[in-house]
């Protein structure tokens, strides 16, 4: 099979002719192809790579970041949100006053200055014809149960202190002083101004109020009774 020769200086020589047009045609072929190569490199080089970004694996910190974060919220809910009810923003109540009381001490010279001292004055002298005194009078100082019946229970009527008849009316006090606050007032009426008298116990004002709960005020006829009695 021979080849038709169209270069016209090889002419004389087929065999040469022919071996340098197959160099041309293959050199032609490779620049063609590098000429693709190259086209389609700058054309590639000119396009936007594939978006890559959204499908990357999430960086190990960022979890931790977000679990951590999960449980501090998690916790301060937990703890502060009260179950979300509707009291969880109520302030606090304070303790009631009466739990107060009791817990304080109680002191008979500041329950008699706030609660008897109107009457009966600060140096126990009461008030002429009214209020009777407390110095040296019998219903103080012979017993320590004929006071705390009078202030648990109040007295009303004729009533003579040292050589002078009253007759006027002393409201009770047993629903506003526990025992241990009449035992602490009638102690102090019967220690103060000279007055020297052994002490009630709260347990003995809490037989008395027991023993005649429901009465109303005594007569000072009643109270002699009882007196007369012990
Ligand atoms: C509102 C005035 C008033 C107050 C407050 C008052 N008293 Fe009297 N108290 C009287 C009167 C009045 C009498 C005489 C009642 C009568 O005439 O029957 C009396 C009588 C007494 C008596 C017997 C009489 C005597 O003088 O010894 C004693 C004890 C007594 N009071 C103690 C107290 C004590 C303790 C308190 C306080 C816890 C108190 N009183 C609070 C008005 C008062």
């Amino acid at each position: 099979m021979t080849k038709k020769n169209n270069n016209p200086e090889n002419q004389n020589d087929p065999k040469k002719d022919e071996l340098e047009s197959k160099d041309a045609f293959r050199d032609e072929a490779e620049s063609d192809e590098s000429d693709v190569y190259n086209i389609h490199d700058q054309i590639v080089s000119r396009e936007k790579g594939e978006p890559d970004e959204g499908f990357e694996p999430t960086p190990w910190w960022v979890w931790t970041i977000s679990v951590l974060v999960l449980f501090a919220m998690g916790f301060y809910l937990g703890k502060y949100s009260g179950t979300f009810g509707t009291t969880a923003h109520e302030v606090e109540m304070p303790p009631r006053l009466a739990d107060e009381r009791v817990e304080r001490e109680v002191r008979g010279d500041q329950l008699y200055a706030g609660l008897c001292q109107p009457c009966h004055g600060s140096d126990g002298m009461g008030a002429p014809g009214r209020y009777p005194p407390l110095v040296d009078s019998e219903w103080v100082i012979q017993d320590a149960e004929t006071p705390a019946r009078i202030v648990l229970f109040g007295v009303e009527g004729p009533m003579e202190v040292l050589g002078e008849t009253y007759n006027e009316i002393m409201d009770p006090f047993e629903h506003r002083l526990d025992d241990k606050e009449i035992a602490a007032v009638v102690n102090y009426i019967r220690t103060s101004w000279g007055n020297d008298a052994p002490e009630i116990e709260p347990d003995r004002v809490a037989e008395i109020r027991e023993e005649h709960e429901g009465r109303g005020r005594w007569r000072a006829s009643e109270l002699q009774a009882l007196m007369d009695e012990e």
